[in-house]
Order: structure tokens, then sequence, then C-alpha cells
């Protein structure tokens, strides 16, 4: 189960802080498999667990139980597979009173890939030439940020790892960065895994997700599979209520001022119709509303949340 051709594999990944009363179960049991080219969103709300598993991803933190495996091979024992890997963490630190340019010509002699050319590409790319030669101490955080992906690409990595990789950046700038990584990946062929707790912003690049909640992953699949699964239309009827009574022996039914949100398929129209018209509701109009990720993000979540 350790295919080379799948960038990250994790089985049963798991991590525990602290023991005890104290002991937080930050991670548990998480199993991913992220296959070439894919942009792949780590999706959850403050806290789930994102940092931590990516942190277990790149050996910085060592799991609990389960393994990680970069490439096929096991991150805990093959350290070098990291070489493929560029990586956005939390918090990445830059020499303060170095100038951009300074801090990525040390982090690629450092590593042994020295191009004077290729850093003033990454730093076009990133948007940051104007600004290359300001110390990084002047940076604002969305500055940091394109810095930090900059520095991620330095290697000319196969696997891009990047924990909030639009953090801090104002909307032009997130787009700008979400264009130039899905360019990554369809351009350069590069495989992405990103973590967010934007929904907006994994339904726009990734074309896969999982979705973790303390700790555990409690959906995973094609964005657009995950989206499919759940239309729900939009009725403006006559009397509201007497037709939300009749929808709601079949179908989930939600009332609002002036229409209902029924959860039904597109083919289901037809039979909603048939039964208004039977029992003589006037029918003004039916949309049908795809549902956005954050609506389908908010329903698992509060599905998923224990009770008492
Ligand atoms: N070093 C640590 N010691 C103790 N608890 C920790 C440590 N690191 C993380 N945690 C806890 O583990 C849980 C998961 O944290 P994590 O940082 O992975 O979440 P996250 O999904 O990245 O959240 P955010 O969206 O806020 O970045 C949290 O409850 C956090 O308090
Ligand atoms: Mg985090």
């Amino acid at each position: 189960m350790t295919a080379t051709d799948s960038p990250i594999i994790t089985e049963s990944l798991t991590k525990q802080f602290g023991r005890g009363r104290k002991r937080i179960l930050a991670v548990r049991d998480v199993n991913l498999t992220v296959k070439t080219g894919q942009v792949y969103g780590f999706l959850g709300p403050n806290g789930a667990g994102k940092t931590t598993t990516i942190r277990m991803l790149l050996r910085l933190l060592h799991p609990t139980a389960g393994r990680a495996y970069i490439y096929g091979q096991s991150v805990a024992r093959h350290p070098e597979a990291l070489r493929r890997v560029g990586a956005i963490v939390e918090g990445a630190s830059f020499y303060n009173f170095l100038s951009a340019r300074r801090n990525l010509e040390v982090f690629a002699r450092t590593a042994d890939h020295y191009d004077p050319a290729r850093i003033d590409a990454l730093l076009a790319q990133v948007g940051l030439t104007e600004r290359k030669h300001q110390r990084v101490k002047g940076y604002s955080t969305g500055m940091k940020q394109r810095l930090g992906l900059a520095a991620a690409l330095l290697g000319d990595p196969d696997l891009l790892i990047l924990d909030e990789p639009t953090n801090g950046l104002d909307p032009s700038g997130m787009h700008e960065i979400r264009e130039f990584i899905r360019r990554l990946a369809t351009e350069e062929g590069k495989t992405i895994f990103l973590s967010s707790h934007l929904l907006s912003e994994i339904e726009q690049i990734c074309d896969r997700v999982a979705i973790i909640q303390r700790g555990a992953i409690v959906r995973e699949g094609a964005v657009s599979d995950l989206l499919e699964a759940k239309t729900s239309l939009r009725i403006e009827a006559s009397p509201l209520e007497t037709a939300a009574a009749i929808l709601s022996a079949r179908w989930p039914v939600t009332v609002n001022t002036t229409w209902l949100s029924v959860q039904a398929a597109r083919d289901e129209i037809p039979a909603i119709v048939r039964n208004l018209a039977q029992r003589d509701i006037d029918v003004y109009q039916i949309a049908s509303q795809r549902q956005s990720l954050e609506e389908y993000f908010l329903s698992v979540v509060s599905e998923d949340a224990p009770h008492g």
C-alpha cells in the first residue's frame, strides 16, 4: 500500500499531546492518499489538526502511532524522501535583517542549488520584484507569505505541502496566489497538498478534499462529487406553510420568509411540482441551487458534533 507514484500516503496517522487528563488527541487515525498532479485540500476549522498532520508529514513532529509515506518512503525511516518536497508551515521564519532576495540566496546556498536567475524569476512569480531588496523586517504578513512560497519552490520540488498558503493576503493577493498554485499543478505537473479553513478557497482551487474535524477525517472525495451529492431547491409557493407540510412528507424542508429550501435532486422536481399542483398550491418559482462547499462543510461539521 506504499505506491511510489502516490506523493503522500498516511496510514492511521495519530498524534497525542500530553498525558492523563490533559491529553489531547490532536490527530486520530488519519488515512490519506494524494495522487500525482492533484491539488488536494485539507479543510478544517481552527484546532482541527491540520498543522499537526502537516508537521508529521514533514518530519517536524513524531507521530504517536501510524505512518506517513512520501513517494512510497517512510518519512521516519527515510528523511531523504523529503528532498522532493517544498513546504510552507505555520510561522515560516526568515532572517529579518536581510532582504527577501538575500534570504532566498542563503536558503539556496544552504541547500546547494544556488541560481541567481531562478531566484529573481521566483520573486517575480510571487509578485515581490519591487520589494525584493527591502529587509524582511518591514514585510507585511502577506509579503512574508509570498516569500515563503518562493522559498518552498527553490529546489523545484515535485510535491508542495502548504499550510494555509493565503493566510494574511488581501482578496486580490489571494486570487493571485490561488492562480499561481493552480498553474503549478496544470503547467508544471506538481502535486499540491494545502490546508485551509477557508472553504471558498478549497472550492476554487482543489480537485479533492479531506475534511478534518477534531483530529479525524469526517469526509473525503472529489470536490465536484461532494457538491453534486447535495443540491437544494429554492421554491416560492403559496400558501407557503401548506406547501412545506406537503413536501416535508418526502423531503427535508426548511421554511424561510418567502420561500422553501428543499433538499432534493434535480430529477425530483417533476414529482415536487405534481405534488403541489394536486393540492392546489400556487408555484411561482423553482430554482436549483448548487450547495456551496461552505454550506456543505457547515452541515457536515454540525452533523458530526457530539450532542449534550
Ligand atoms: N505542541 C503542542 N502541544 C500541545 N497541544 C498542541 C500542540 N500543537 C497543537 N496542539 C493542539 O492540537 C490540536 C490541533 O492543533 P493544530 O495546530 O494541528 O490545528 P489546526 O487545524 O492547524 O488549526 P488552525 O486552523 O488554528 O491552524 C489543538 O487542540 C492544539 O491546541
Ligand atoms: Mg494550523
